[in-house]
């Protein structure tokens, strides 16, 4: 039965963004399966659990976003298995990687998905990706991208890192300014 205010809105424009459900619910159960071994009591990172399972929330955010506006395009939501995530992870290095692989591959879904509302003139479509998830994708790449840098450096270089720490820790208090407000020329 079609939706009768569907306007504009192509077949497989629909079926991607199913994709893209699906994909953000994957990406979902993997931050999960990542969170929770990171909790457990032989590995016990409460900082990087804590911080998987905010990506885990976020991921199902994700998805639930993109189904509301499938329901306001008149589209068919279809929910798929989600495949078994990957159990357990070496270390943090290795499950930051991972992390990073996965959100680029979300990131090239999306960048397929706007192609592809651009080819259908599906404005709206391009405008709801644009808006919404985009430049928070490339935010999120970035973060985890530091996160696997300065772990590198933590492990190899520990004075670097901790001078670095230090810094940053000056620098929130105000104590680390090189400059005071009224030093800073105005152009
Ligand atoms: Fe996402
Ligand atoms: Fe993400």
């Amino acid at each position: 039965m079609c939706m009768i205010m569907r306007q504009n809105f192509a077949k497989n424009c629909e079926q991607k963004l199913n994709d893209q459900i699906n994909m953000e619910l994957n990406a979902c159960h993997q931050y999960l399966a990542m969170a929770y071994h990171f909790d457990r009591a032989d590995v016990s990172s409460p900082g990087v659990h804590k911080f998987f399972l905010q990506a885990s929330a976020e991921e199902r955010e994700h998805a639930e976003k993109i189904m509301t506006y499938m329901n306001k395009r008149g589209g068919l939501i279809r929910l798929e298995g989600i495949p078994e995530p990957l159990p357990c992870f070496k270390d943090t290095m290795a499950a930051l990687k991972h992390a990073l692989k996965m959100e680029l591959e979300v990131n090239q879904s999306l960048l397929d998905l706007h192609a592809l509302a651009s080819s259908e003139n599906d404005p709206n479509l391009c405008d709801f990706i644009e808006a919404n998830f985009l430049q928070e994708q490339v935010d999120g790449q970035k973060i985890l991208a530091d996160l696997i840098r300065q772990l590198e450096r933590a492990t190899t270089d520990v004075g670097d890192y901790l001078f670095d720490k230090y810094i940053q820790s000056a620098a929130a208090s105000g104590g680390g300014a090189l400059h005071s407000e009224k030093d800073i020329p105005r152009r």
